[in-house]
């Protein structure tokens, strides 16, 4: 278990996820996922938000311990989403003195989620409003879009702690020994990462905050060096390449589309691309795929023509980068044919409706296999995408 000590004061009550099989119906996540909720304990006592459904129970006993039969006077959502707010109606009815704190925005959405009434129970807050809890004082920070609409982050100014809803959270349970930046960039590209404006804007607010430790609502507790993970976040969301390096993504159906791909990054590593991810879109997980295309300056998209369009897996893919927003790169076209290629046509009209993809020249055209001539236009293809 990761160090989720903060301070005497602030206390973690979340909970580790390892049985979940797909988190927001969609990401694999091999090592599980934490649901984080903290306690701070003043002459007022504040909740920060509650968890997944899924650990509803674990939570509640985490929470009565910390506070030890007293009462919590106020519970702050940041975020209304189900995988943190699933138990508001349990603690509001549980503790029936407690206030709800929200933006005006969750509050309005309550209603949705919920049956009880909070009418008279709940305290919108805005940009720049301010909760004291005796010597603990929460400054709320609107964030919208950060994921949803209704998000904003907390700042506590005397441990200097940052509440920082969705933002810095991570895929992986806490009981985890891995890398943060993989699946912290997982996480961020694929559910954040088309908010990247809202999310400078949020870095900005952020830059003028003393912060000392960044709270999540996912993933481990940030103590330390948190310039790295700063400076992470300014580069995922500005759409700027975090690696020099190239993915080349394929979809092949007998193999030689991927062969012909295989051979690509080949090439690219004899003119000295040095980072370089091979990715089958078919079989890989797609978020990965969707990750490393944000990661890298350079890509090569290779696929063989279907239906008169492109293989599906290829079309996902594009698809899905388009939504998050990919922008800023170099891509090479690949395409396959054996009677009447289109493959190269559709990934092209794709790529065009994304801001600033350059599209490189020649495309390359494999008809089944890949040739000898085929191979010349390779080199040539690689050229043009290695350009400045
Ligand atoms: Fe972790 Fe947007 O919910």
């Amino acid at each position: 278990m990761k160090d989720t000590t903060i301070s005497q004061s602030v206390r973690y009550v979340g909970a580790d996820d390892k049985t979940i099989d797909l988190f927001e119906g969609q990401y694999v996540v091999p090592n599980g996922i934490s649901y984080n909720s903290y306690v701070i304990l003043d002459e007022k006592i504040a909740v920060m938000d509650t968890v997944d459904k899924r650990a509803s129970d674990e939570w509640m006993e985490n929470v009565e311990k910390v506070l030890d039969g007293k009462q919590p006077d106020y519970l702050v959502v940041t975020h209304l989403e189900p995988d943190h707010a699933a138990n508001i109606q349990a603690l509001a009815e549980k503790y029936p003195e407690m206030t709800v704190v929200a933006s005006a925005k969750a509050v309005s959405m309550l209603p949705q989620f919920f049956t009880l009434d909070f009418s008279h129970r709940c305290q919108a807050v805005k940009e720049g409003d301010t909760l004291s809890l005796g010597s603990h004082t929460l400054h709320f920070v609107m964030a919208p879009m950060v994921h949803w609409p209704e998000v904003m982050v907390v700042y506590e100014s005397s441990e200097k702690i940052l509440f920082s809803a969705d933002g810095f959270g991570k895929f992986g349970a806490l009981d985890t020994e891995e890398d943060w930046t993989c699946e912290a960039r997982r996480y961020f590209i694929n559910i954040v990462g088309k908010y990247g404006m809202q999310v400078q804007a949020l870095l900005k607010k952020a830059a003028s905050l003393d912060i000392q430790t960044i709270c999540p609502l996912h993933g481990p507790i940030l103590k330390e060096n948190l310039g790295f993970y700063l400076n992470k976040y300014d580069i995922w969301s500005s759409y700027r390449p975090e690696d020099e390096g190239v993915l080349v993504a394929y979809a092949s159906i007998h193999g030689n589309t991927a062969q012909a791909a295989k051979e690509m990054a080949e090439i690219l590593k004899v003119k000295g691309v040095e980072k370089i991810e091979v990715m089958d879109l078919a079989r890989d997980d797609m978020s990965e795929a969707v990750e490393n295309a944000f990661r890298y300056s350079r890509m090569v998209v290779a696929a063989p023509s279907y239906d008169a369009w492109v293989l599906p897996c290829m079309d996902t893919f594009l698809r899905k980068l388009k939504a998050k927003n990919y922008q800023n790169r170099r891509v090479a076209v690949m395409e396959n044919g054996s009677w009447a290629p289109s493959a190269g046509r559709c990934m092209k009209e794709l790529l065009g409706e994304m801001k600033n993809v350059t599209v490189c020249e020649p495309m390359v055209t494999i008809r089944s296999t890949v040739k000898p001539e085929t191979v010349t236009t390779m080199e040539q293809l690689a050229d043009v995408l290695l350009e400045k």
